[in-house]
């Protein structure tokens, strides 16, 4: 475990003080954590995930606070409320980590947090279309060899290209806003479409199929659901232009990635940029360079020319990063007053 973050005396936040096991912690986080906490909880930083293995460690713990790849399954779950665990503070927009039927039948309270900057994730999928655009990572290796060459770096402009957003919703709306200002042509594929996004960028919903099949640029911003698991795969990915670009800064299982990579390689698809890796879970977020077997296929998709993968760092801005603490403490303090949370599941 890290080491005990805030431990105040009861004579000062009697009313608020809660123990609070925060999982799959980094040093990162510790800033932001502290300047939110503002010493009202007796907060615990441990560096593994939760999980089966180590649901224990929760043991004397009111409230666990977990990320995108910790295991909130129902048997995790049920550990987790045997030990004494009340509720569960998620610490990210997507909640597809957690059982949330088995939560609620085990009465443990779960909240995430929806609203923080979405400026910081659709800012990032932006540059990652530009980067593999503009072939920016070939272009630095080249000029570290003192290789100033522009063969193999042509790329083409923005201005007029389609860009078709999948999950028209708080991330995919300020992406549309972003992408008007380069003056691309917007459809988006939405269950509910917005009528201000119409109104505001000019973006026309379409049919999932038209979509793929009129879009230059796909973008992905739907959650994880069982709707949209693989949601590209070989038999929609077929659908697209073989020159399309995809972007995945969304969830991973929303890519069927051995799909995407035979797309690739067959010249059936373009670009594939991803922040988030369907196989992500238990690699990412760690320091596995000295691996002796690394994952063949992220492997294989890094070898690629046209691929850029980054390690679900999409949120991580200095903005994003103090939204999602405010926003965990105000559920922990609502809690432990007997209040709900704002941000209930
Ligand atoms: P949101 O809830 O505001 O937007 C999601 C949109 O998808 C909504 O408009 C909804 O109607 C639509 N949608 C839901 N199910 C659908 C379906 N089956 N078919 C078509 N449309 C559907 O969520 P927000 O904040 O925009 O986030 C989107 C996703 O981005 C999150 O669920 C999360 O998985 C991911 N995310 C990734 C991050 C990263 O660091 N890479 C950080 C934050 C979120």
């Amino acid at each position: 475990m890290l080491p005990l973050l805030q431990h105040f005396s009861l004579s000062t936040t009697c009313h608020l003080l809660m123990k609070v096991l925060i999982y799959s912690a980094h040093e990162y986080e510790r800033p932001f954590l502290t300047h939110a906490a503002q010493g009202k909880h007796e907060l615990q930083l441990e560096s593994r995930a939760l999980g089966a293995a180590t649901a224990e460690l929760a043991r004397g713990y009111e409230a666990v606070v977990i990320f995108t790849n910790d295991d909130a399954s129902a048997p995790v779950l049920e550990q987790l409320q045997a030990l004494g665990v009340r509720y569960v503070a998620v610490r990210a927009a997507g909640h597809d980590q957690v059982d949330s039927a088995a939560a609620q039948r085990l009465g443990l309270r779960v909240c995430n947090v929806p609203n923080y900057s979405p400026y910081a994730v659709a800012e990032h999928t932006v540059a990652l279309m530009l980067a593999l655009n503009r072939q920016l990572l070939r272009a630095q290796a080249n000029m570290r060899r003192s290789d100033f060459r522009l063969d193999q770096l042509v790329g083409f402009n923005l201005h007029g290209k389609t860009v078709g957003i999948i999950g028209c919703g708080k991330i995919g709306g300020v992406l549309a806003g972003i992408l008007q200002g380069f003056g691309c042509q917007l459809l988006a594929y939405d269950l509910y479409p917005n009528p201000e996004f119409v109104q505001r960028y000019g973006l026309r919903y379409v049919p999932f199929e038209e979509l793929c099949a009129t879009s230059d640029i796909i973008s992905l911003h739907v959650p994880l659901v069982p709707a949209t698991h693989y949601l590209m795969n070989a038999d929609t990915l077929a659908r697209c232009k073989s020159t399309a670009m995809l972007i995945n800064t969304g969830r991973g299982g929303l890519v069927d990635t051995r799909a995407a990579l035979a797309a690739l390689r067959a010249g059936r698809l373009g670009y594939l940029g991803l922040d988030v890796y369907e196989f992500e879970k238990g690699r990412f977020f760690e320091d596995h360079s000295q691996d002796a077997a690394p994952d063949p296929l992220l492997e294989e998709l890094l070898a690629e020319p046209n691929v850029l993968v980054t390690g679900h760092q999409a949120f991580l801005t200095n903005e994003a990063l103090t939204d999602i603490f405010t926003t965990t403490m105000a559920s922990l303090d609502a809690w432990a007053q007997g209040q709900p949370s704002e941000h209930e599941l």
